[in-house]
């Protein structure tokens, strides 16, 4: 398969770990005999840095052309802190999120048994935890109206949803459900919001379409708490905006790092891939970034085309990973020296040798080749 890749590398530890992925996914085009090619295009703060704008016209037209986008991180500490700045890194996503219409954003949340007591949480209860997060992502109220007042006193940003864009959405959740243990969660809250009461009403109207799905219903202050007390019991989330960005930030810590959480923006033209970390700003070239989130990003895109072969053995390679410990620190305690590029390198091995057996156990800690 011939697949034109649009890679946004973005600020921080993003172009760290985005290259890892690539290297990934060079390995997979060798070895499986496809033809991938990456266009590099500008994005975020550093894009601010050099064109003034966070989503240059040169990096939608490369995001246009391509078959798919790998994106890195975005965001820089200089402008948390400055809440008057007009011009923000994380326009660029979600300008990219919007102009491309990347309605559906998926998150997986899976509790790897090899790393099971990297969690914080018990691991009787995050055993075997498997979640699909459907996070609503060009619409609700990281897009409505903002204002603030004159005096600078007052400011509103409005929540607003249409039963399209409700619908467009759900209909991808329900049909993940159909295809895994076949129960959906809808988040909400719709006690108190008009736009989570469309929600519910939108989707107990596509029920009955979906008969074998059991639909279930979730106030998101309940889901927060149920997340980390039982997260067993959800199969696929269903959820809007920001109650997708927030529940899928505490999902990682039933992971046990940020850093293994990718995902996968899906639209009707367009798909871009990216892990669900940001910046980390402080890491960025210190090689302690850890490139997993970006490299299951890139199985995802590879799962967009039906590479499910392909798609599987980057999984394998990156289960072996954490099975022998070649993590970086925010899962290591055991090997010191495992570096951003070393995991990559450990998966691109992995990749060009599956059969385990050329796998150079002694010295694999080592930082030195894999490879017999
Ligand atoms: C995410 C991020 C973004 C979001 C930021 C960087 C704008 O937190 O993808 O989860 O809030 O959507
Ligand atoms: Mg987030």
């Amino acid at each position: 398969m011939k697949l034109n890749i649009a890679v946004l590398p973005g600020d921080g530890i993003g172009p760290e770990v985005t290259a890892q992925a690539v290297k990934v996914l060079k390995a997979i085009a060798m070895e499986f005999n496809h033809i991938f090619t990456f266009n590099y295009g500008l994005v975020g703060a550093s894009a601010i840095e050099k064109t003034g704008n966070p989503l240059p016209e040169e990096t939608i037209s490369i995001c246009k052309k391509a078959d798919a986008i790998l994106f890195g991180a975005i965001g820089n500490t200089s402008y948390d802190l400055n809440p008057d700045a007009k011009i923000r890194p994380e326009q660029g996503l979600l300008g990219l999120r919007k102009t491309l219409d990347l309605f559906a954003n998926i998150r997986p949340v899976i509790a790897y048994e090899e790393i099971l007591n990297k969690s914080s949480l018990k691991k009787s209860q995050i055993k075997d935890t498997n979640i699909l997060i459907y996070r609503e992502l060009t619409s609700g109220i990281y897009f409505g109206e903002k204002k603030l007042s004159d005096d600078g006193k007052k400011a509103s940003d409005i929540c607003e949803y249409t039963q399209d864009e409700i619908e467009r959405i759900a209909h991808l959740a329900f049909k993940a459900a159909h295809s895994r243990k076949r129960k959906l969660t809808l988040v909400d809250k719709a006690n108190v919001l008009e736009s989570s009461r469309l929600w519910r009403r939108v989707i107990q109207k596509m029920e009955p379409q979906y008969p074998d799905v059991k639909t279930n219903y979730m106030y998101v202050d309940k889901a927060a708490m149920e997340l980390i007390i039982n997260p067993k019991q959800f199969d696929v989330i269903l959820t809007e905006n920001m109650f997708g960005d927030i529940l899928s930030e505490e999902a990682s810590v039933i992971v046990g790092s940020i850093g293994l959480l990718a995902s996968a923006s899906i639209g009707k033209n367009h798909a871009m891939f990216e892990p669900i970390h940001g910046a980390y700003t402080r890491a960025t070239n210190k090689g302690i970034a850890n490139p997993i989130a970006s490299i299951l990003s890139a199985a995802m895109l590879l799962d967009h085309f039906g590479l499910d072969d392909e798609a599987a053995l980057i999984r394998e390679g990156v289960d072996k990973s954490l099975k022998l410990h070649i993590t970086t620190p925010d899962l290591n305690n055991k090997y010191d020296n495992i570096s951003t590029t070393k995991v990559g390198d450990f998966i691109e091995d992995f990749i060009n040798h599956p059969d385990e057996t050329n796998l150079n156990f002694t010295n694999i800690h080592l930082g030195q080749s894999t490879i017999i």
